[in-house]
């Protein structure tokens, strides 16, 4: 599959099957978030895996657009290092940029994947997510990334994505 028809192609997964995500497929995926770019080569980036099914239950529990987390079969917390920020107000373009990276790397695999947004807006998750996994001083969670082989016979979400009309000229 080229660059471009792996871009085209890609889709939020959120029903997966059992198969399990080899340790060097999910080794390649997260080397992915590893090369995006981030403002100044900040690199403020960290990323937490979670295989335990409680753990993921937990996820599911706080987060009201996380019901797929307990299904998927690893997820990722997307997190950044707020002792490490260069430029925080461009943090949240760094950490899309590797989401992405990672979605993209996981579609070429055959894998699926969905980010649930959390930060800003889920205070209270943020909060909870932190003290349950005693993560480390300074570290910021972002959103988490929901892995897995998608269950194909779930059907996709409607999309339109072409919009000529929203291309602009100057
Ligand atoms: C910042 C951001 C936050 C998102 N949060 C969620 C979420 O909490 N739960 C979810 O199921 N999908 C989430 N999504 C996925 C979007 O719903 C999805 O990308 C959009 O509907 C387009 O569908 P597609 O990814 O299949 O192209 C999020 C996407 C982005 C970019």
């Amino acid at each position: 599959m080229s660059l471009t028809n792996s871009i085209n192609s890609r889709r939020s997964i959120r029903a997966y099957t059992d198969q399990e995500i080899s340790k060097s497929d999910l080794q390649e995926i997260i080397e992915c978030w590893m090369h995006a770019p981030s403002a100044h080569n900040q690199q403020a980036r960290e990323f937490f895996v979670i295989e335990k099914q409680k753990e993921k239950d937990f996820l599911a529990g706080i987060l009201q657009y996380g019901k797929m987390l307990p299904q998927a079969n690893k997820l990722i917390i997307g997190a950044f290092n707020t002792f490490k920020l260069k430029s925080p107000n461009f943090i949240q373009q760094d950490m899309g940029a590797c989401t992405q990276n990672i979605l993209l790397s996981a579609h070429e695999k055959g894998i699926g994947g969905v980010r649930v947004g959390v930060y800003p807006e889920e205070e209270s998750a943020i909060k909870a997510i932190k003290e349950h996994f005693n993560l480390p001083a300074g570290i910021e969670v972002f959103n988490i990334i929901a892995l897995g082989y998608p269950d194909t016979s779930k059907p996709l979400r409607d999309k339109k994505c072409l919009f000529p009309e929203k291309i602009h000229r100057l």
